[in-house]
């Protein structure tokens, strides 16, 4: 027998807000499977998925969690944990098969299905309009280092808010733009697996420009009751020792690991220390003039990821090339995390989230934040009775739940925490081989089971429910 969560000296009451909105997360390509039904176009997903070595165990995203059938049922497992907020991605393929251009319409029909299936259990749909599979065309063409495809995402939101912006009110334009532009094109280990700096930058200032483009899309389009963000990503950054050299490590990685995405976004512009330290493999050339004041649009929450924290140095040598997914970083070593590591090698750090929200608090006193990813991988196992003991993942979400109820006793305007996953899905370059959900699928048998750390969450939602009155 597995102990009933309420049983479990984990469980906390939160002192947070009354209205704090408790979500869970997923992706289109991490959960949808049928690739192509209904005129969906290929995406750089499908593709890099398909060239071989480039995913672990050379899984693809053509399964996935069906959910693309299964979603009533997904939908109820979301209902069963007692969620307000459900966030999850358009493909942007599905609803337009070459990126711009004709529309595919059983495209939008599954969208619609989607969100009315979730209004129907009183479950609230987040949008997020691009998290990653970018239709294959408008790679061919140039991909994100081409600035077409920036007005052409700018066309797809709009044509997104006017088909369902008369149930979804919240919208976020992009999914952790740092991955796109710098894993995408500059360390070559996600989609489309370019390796080229000065692509990268352009491709960071296009799906920048892109968020500005379609939020005023957005906005001209929006209802009053539409809220509009974009989702960032961000670590802890650790330096190995407070050394002027070591310090300086840590603010070239702050640069462009978050600054680089989160001043333009917050109106000021790109910071010029990352431009003079990235100037030896891109002359910025492609930031023209109105560029940073479209970015800068005003928006009306931002979404925070954090999972990790990275250890940093100063290298020997200032002017060797560190190895990785920074473009035209140099002189800064990545050292190794310090455990207990997550299944996937990711370092523990739940002060991280805690110091995160009170930093980007400061940077932007009057915006309201909302933790749009947070959560653990672990290697789960099914017992004999069907359950899924996790309690590594039950301690890391506690841990971090803590550390979002600090930040708001601290001030911090906090609105909601959306965990991430809902379920176990296709995690990118790790393919099925790392499992982040709250809900365990048997990718075989396409079987859902709660696990300990999903009836854990739905206890402390309900318990800081009762708690906020
Ligand atoms: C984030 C992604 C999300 C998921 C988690 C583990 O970077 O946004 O899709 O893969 O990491």
């Amino acid at each position: 027998m597995t102990a009933q969560p309420t049983d479990l000296p984990a469980v906390p009451t939160l002192a947070l807000p009354r209205g704090f909105a408790w979500g869970a997360g997923t992706s289109s390509y991490q959960i949808e499977g049928a690739v192509d039904a209904d005129g969906k176009g290929p995406s750089i997903w499908d593709t890099f998925t398909s060239e071989p070595g480039r995913i672990v165990g050379g899984d693809t995203g053509e399964q996935a969690c069906d959910h693309f059938h299964r979603y009533p049922e997904d939908f109820d497992l979301a209902a069963e944990l007692g969620v307000d907020t459900y966030r999850f991605s358009l493909s942007w393929p599905r609803i337009m098969p070459t990126g711009s251009g004709p529309v595919e319409p059983r495209g939008l029909a599954f969208y619609d299905r989607l969100v009315d299936g979730l209004l129907a259990r009183g479950i609230r749909p987040m949008v997020t309009l691009y998290h990653w599979d970018l239709p294959q065309s408008l790679e061919d063409g140039g991909g994100w280092p081409s600035r077409d495809v920036a007005y052409q995402f700018a066309d797809y939101a709009a044509l997104a808010v006017e088909h369902l912006g008369d149930r979804v009110d919240a919208w976020s334009t992009l999914n952790e733009p740092f991955c796109s532009a710098f894993l995408g094109y500059a360390g070559g280990i996600h989609a489309p697996g370019r390796t080229d700096p000065a692509a990268a930058l352009a491709a960071m200032h296009h799906l920048l420009l892109g968020h500005g483009l379609a939020v005023q899309a957005l906005r001209a389009n929006a209802r009053p009751s539409h809220e509009l963000s974009i989702v960032l990503n961000f670590s802890h950054l650790l330096p190995a020792s407070d050394s002027p050299a070591d310090m300086d490590a840590v603010r070239r990685v702050d640069g462009l690991h978050h600054r680089v995405f989160l001043e333009p976004v917050l109106g000021s512009g790109y910071p010029a220390d990352v431009r003079a330290d990235t100037a030896h493999v891109s002359d910025w050339s492609f930031v023209l003039d109105g560029d940073e004041e479209i970015i800068g649009s005003p928006i009306d929450w931002l979404g925070i990821n954090y999972y990790t924290s990275t250890r940093i140095g100063a290298s020997t040598d200032p002017s060797a090339p560190t190895p990785g997914v920074f473009p035209g970083l140099r002189g800064v070593d990545l050292l190794p995390p310090q455990g207990p590591l997550t299944s996937i090698g990711w370092e523990q750090y739940p002060d991280g989230l805690r110091d995160l929200l009170l930093r980007v608090s400061l940077a932007a006193p009057r915006l309201p934040l909302v933790v749009t990813e947070n959560g653990s991988a672990w290697h789960d196992v099914v017992e004999a009775d069907g359950s899924v003991v996790d309690t590594a993942r039950v301690a890391y979400l506690v841990a971090h739940l803590r550390a979002v109820e600090q930040a708001v006793a601290a001030g911090a305007d906090v609105r909601g925490y959306t965990a991430w996953s809902l379920m176990d899905n296709f995690e990118w370059a790790a393919g099925y081989a790392e499992r982040f959900g709250l809900v365990h699928v048997d990718f075989a048998t396409q079987e859902r089971r709660i696990k300990e750390s999903g009836r854990v969450y739905a206890e402390t939602v309900r318990r800081q429910r009762d708690a906020a009155g």
